[in-house]
C-alpha cells in the first residue's frame, strides 16, 4: 500500500492508493475536474467533481446530521479515478482507499454503493437507472439474487447504502451547481478526526 504524491488529472494512480491525510484526499477530489467514470467520456454526462458534490449535496439535504453518509456520497467513485477503466471493481477500489482515514462506516457506505444499484435492479426492476448505470450492471454482476438479496438486507450498512445510492442515481444533472469542493474540506476534517 502507498501513499501518493501530487496528482494531475492524467496521472494514472497506482494501486492499493491508500489516502492518508484530508489533504490528500482534497487533492484526489479536485483531481475529479474533468476526469469520467469512463475514460473515453461515452459514460455518464457529468465528470466525477460535479457528480461527487451533487450526490453529497442531496444526501446533505435529506440527512444533514448524518457526515459520514454525506462524505461517503463526497468520495464513493473515486475508484474511477484510482482505477480508470475497472467499472466491476471501483466501489472497492474507493473503499479501500479511503478506510483508514474515514473510517470502516464510510469505507463500508461506499463499497456498497454498487450492491445496492444490483440489490435495487432485483427489488424494483423498473427503477431507471443512467443508460451508464444500466451498462455496468452486468459488469458488477446484474441483479441480486434471492441469496444476495437476502444477505445485503441483512448488513447493518444496508438502509444507508441504498440512501446513498438513491443520491448517487439522482446526482447527474449537467450543469447543476451543488457548491464547491472546498466547503467539504471541515466536514472531511470532522468525519477524519472522529475515525482516529
Ligand atoms: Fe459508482
Ligand atoms: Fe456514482
Amino acid at each position: 500500500m502507498t501513499s501518493h504524491g501530487p496528482l494531475t488529472t492524467h496521472d494514472p494512480l497506482p494501486s492499493g492508493v491508500t489516502v492518508r491525510t484530508v489533504d490528500a484526499l482534497m487533492d484526489l477530489l479536485h483531481a475529479c475536474r474533468g476526469t469520467w467514470d469512463t475514460p473515453d467520456r461515452s459514460g455518464d454526462p457529468v465528470d466525477l467533481h460535479d457528480h461527487a458534490l451533487q450526490t453529497a449535496a442531496l444526501l446533505r439535504r435529506s440527512h444533514p446530521a448524518d457526515k459520514e453518509l454525506q462524505v461517503a456520497g463526497l468520495v464513493h467513485d473515486l475508484g474511477h479515478l484510482l482505477r480508470p477503466g475497472d467499472d466491476a471493481a471501483h466501489a472497492e477500489h474507493a473503499a479501500d482507499a479511503v478506510r483508514g482515514l474515514l473510517g470502516h462506516r464510510v469505507a463500508g457506505l461506499v463499497r456498497l454503493h454498487v450492491a445496492a444499484k444490483r440489490y435495487l435492479a432485483a427489488t424494483e426492476p423498473g427503477r431507471p437507472l443512467s443508460a451508464q448505470s444500466a451498462l455496468t450492471l452486468g459488469v458488477q454482476g446484474g441483479p441480486m439474487s434471492y441469496e444476495e438479496i437476502a444477505a445485503f438486507a441483512a448488513d447493518p450498512y444496508a438502509q444507508d447504502a441504498l440512501t446513498l445510492r438513491q443520491a448517487d442515481d439522482a446526482g447527474k444533472v449537467v450543469g447543476l451547481d451543488a457548491g464547491v469542493m472546498e466547503d467539504w474540506r471541515p466536514v472531511l476534517e470532522l468525519v477524519a478526526a472522529a475515525a482516529r
